[in-house]
């Protein structure tokens, strides 16, 4: 993908040098839907960012200025034209407002350049930092699904189904949002 720059960030595809930072956070992945990404060596890690380095649906965000990786985000296409999105990021540089800020930089890209019509996420419902994320998008919460995925185990090898929350927000309802705040498309 065309790198996208925010104030503080660059959004981009990954390379190689994004491993190190890469293993950092993903060594311990926080939340239970990312434990099939986690990385145990460096090896994997380098491994993890040459498939990524070809793939548009996974951002690696970094700062401006340093280039340094502190986070990802995806996106998935399903037909017609809605996307699917989510985001992970280091917990060292949490509660800066990168994650937001790079979130609404994706959202931007999905609207107009790939013609979404409707974006959603899935989020846990005891992720309480994702699902502020969520709101300070401007997404709906649309439902909870009960039981509906499993990512771990309990220790007797039964799995623990996680309750996952809906959040989605319509072309229609960004374009107003961006009135309201009188955000010009390209100050994102
Ligand atoms: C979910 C996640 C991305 C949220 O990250 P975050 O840093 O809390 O999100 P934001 O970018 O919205 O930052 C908000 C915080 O930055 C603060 N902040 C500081 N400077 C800011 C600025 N210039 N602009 C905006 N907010 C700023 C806000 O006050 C807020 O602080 P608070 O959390 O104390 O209220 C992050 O917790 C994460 O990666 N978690 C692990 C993976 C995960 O759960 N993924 C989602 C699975 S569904």
């Amino acid at each position: 993908m065309k790198e996208i720059v925010t104030s503080r960030l660059v959004l981009r595809n990954f390379t190689i040098n994004d491993a190190k930072y890469m293993l950092e956070y993903l060594s311990n992945p926080r939340v239970s839907c990312f434990t099939s990404e986690k990385l145990n060596t460096i090896e994997e890690a380098i491994n993890e960012a040459i498939n990524r380095r070809n793939e548009d649906t996974s951002i690696a965000v970094c700062l401006k200025g340093t280039d340094r990786l502190i986070g990802d985000l995806f996106y998935n296409y399903e037909e017609p034209n809605t996307y699917n999105i989510g985001w992970n990021f280091s917990i060292e540089f949490e509660g800066k407002g990168y994650a937001k800020e790079s979130a609404n930089a994706l959202l931007l890209y999905l609207f107009a350049e790939k013609k979404a019509r409707r974006v959603y996420a899935y989020v846990e419902d005891d992720n309480y930092r994702s699902q502020r994320l969520c709101e300070k998008l401007g997404m709906r919460k649309e439902g909870c699904f009960i039981e509906f995925i499993s990512f771990v185990n309990y220790p007797d090898g039964t799995p623990k189904y996680e309750n996952t929350m809906q959040y989605a927000i319509l072309e229609k309802e960004w374009l107003n949002i961006m009135e309201k705040n009188e955000i010009p498309r390209n100050k994102l």
